[in-house]
C-alpha cells in the first residue's frame, strides 16, 4: 500500500541525520519490517516502540553498520553506516555489570574512544580531560572511580551515556536505556539525554517499552509490530485506532493524568516496572485527537 509519505515532520530543513528509504530487514521468509521510509532531523527525538521481537534492536544494528538491510537504503550523517563511526553514539541495552568487574566508571567511559578519530598523539592529557568533562556532564564525577559493579543501575547508566557522548556524536542510539531503573532514575536518565540533545542538536533514537517517562521529549514515534510500522507524533500514533490497526486486534489507548495507557496488546510490552496501568482508574472513554492523516503507515498488510 503506497501513499504519499512526508519524509520529515520535524523542526528543521537541513539534511536528515538518519535516512531510511524502502528499507527492509528479513530473516529467511520472516520480515521484521519492510518498505520503511524515515528521515530523522538533526535534534529530533524519535521513540521506537513495539513488542519484543519486532526488530527494534535490529534497526539500531542497521544504523550502527552491524547489520545489512535486505532491501532499500540507509544513510547516517549522509553516508552509509559503518562500524566505529564517530557520528554515532550508542547506549546498548542495559545489563548489570558483574560485581567483581575490575573496571572503574572512568575506564568504561574511556573505552568510548575505541575506533575513534583521535590519534595516538592526542592521548594522555587531552583524553583524560575530555573523559573527565563528559563524566562531569552526566553528573557521575562522584563515583567515576568506584568499581562499576558496585554502582547502582542508574549510576551505571549515566556512565554508559557518558561513554556514548565522548566522541560528540550527532546521532545517539539508545536501546531500552530505562529498563530496570526505578521511576526516579528513569526520569533522571531520560532528562540527561534530552538535555544533551538540545544542547548539541543531537538526533536521538530511543528504543523503549514505556513511552511515558519520555513522552514530553518525543517528537515522533516509530511503532513496529509484526512486519508493519507507523510513524508520526505521539498524539497521532498512540491512539486506539492506529494501534488496533497495527496489531490487527482491539487495542485501547487511554490517557490517564497525562499518561498513555495501552490495554490489550498481545504481549505485556507496555508493562512498566512497578507500574499499575493495567488497572486504569475509571476515566471512561477518552476522546482521542483528531484522526489526522499526517503520519505514515507501511509494511505488509494482513
Ligand atoms: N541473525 C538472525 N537470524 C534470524 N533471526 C534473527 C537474527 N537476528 C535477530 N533475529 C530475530 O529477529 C527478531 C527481532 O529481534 P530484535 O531486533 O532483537 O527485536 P526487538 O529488539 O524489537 O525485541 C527476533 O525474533 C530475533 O530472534
Ligand atoms: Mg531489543
Amino acid at each position: 500500500m503506497t501513499q504519499a509519505r512526508p519524509m520529515v515532520a520535524a523542526p528543521s530543513t537541513t539534511a536528515p541525520s538518519v535516512a531510511l528509504s524502502g528499507a527492509a530487514l528479513r530473516f529467511g521468509d520472516r520480515t521484521l519490517w519492510d518498505d520503511l521510509d524515515l528521515a530523522i532531523a538533526p535534534g529530533e527525538f524519535l521513540a521506537v516502540l513495539g513488542p519484543n521481537g519486532a526488530g527494534k534492536t535490529s534497526l539500531l544494528q542497521v544504523l550502527l553498520g552491524l547489520r545489512k538491510l535486505s532491501a532499500g537504503a540507509v544513510e547516517v550523517g549522509g553516508r552509509p553506516p559503518r562500524r566505529g563511526s564517530s557520528v554515532v553514539g550508542y547506549v546498548p541495552q542495559q545489563k548489570a555489570f558483574d560485581r567483581d568487574l575490575p573496571l572503574r566508571g572512568r575506564d568504561l567511559v574511556r573505552l568510548g574512544l575505541d575506533g575513534h578519530r583521535w590519534g595516538l598523539a592526542r592521548r594522555n592529557r587531552e583524553t583524560r580531560d575530555r573523559v573527565a568533562r563528559v563524566i562531569d556532564d552526566v553528573g557521575a564525577t562522584a563515583y567515576a572511580d568506584a568499581p562499576l559493579g558496585l554502582l547502582s543501575g542508574g549510576e551505571q547508566q549515566r556512565l554508559r551515556i557518558a561513554q556514548a557522548l565522548l566522541g560528540d556524536p550527532t546521532v545517539l542510539l539508545c536501546d531500552e536505556p530505562l529498563l530496570s531503573l526505578d521511576l526516579h532514575h528513569q526520569r533522571a536518565v531520560s532528562e540527561l539525554i534530552d538535555t544533551r540533545r538540545r544542547a548539541a542538536n543531537i538526533s536521538v533514537v530511543f528504543v523503549t517499552h514505556e513511552i511515558n517517562p519520555i513522552l514530553s521529549m518525543v517528537d515522533r514515534v516509530l511503532y513496529l509490530v509484526g512486519g508493519r510500522w507507523a510513524v508520526g507524533p505521539p498524539d497521532e500514533i498512540m491512539t486506539s485506532e492506529r494501534l488496533s490497526d497495527l496489531y490487527n486486534t482491539d487495542i485501547d489507548v487511554l490517557r490517564v493524568r497525562g499518561r498513555i495507557v495501552v490495554v490489550g496488546t498481545p504481549d505485556a510490552a507496555h508493562g512498566e516496572p512497578g507500574g499499575d496501568h493495567h488497572h486504569p482508574v475509571d476515566t471512561g472513554p477518552v476522546p482521542g485527537p483528531p484522526r489526522a492523516p499526517a503520519g505514515s503507515t507501511g509494511g505488509r498488510t494482513g
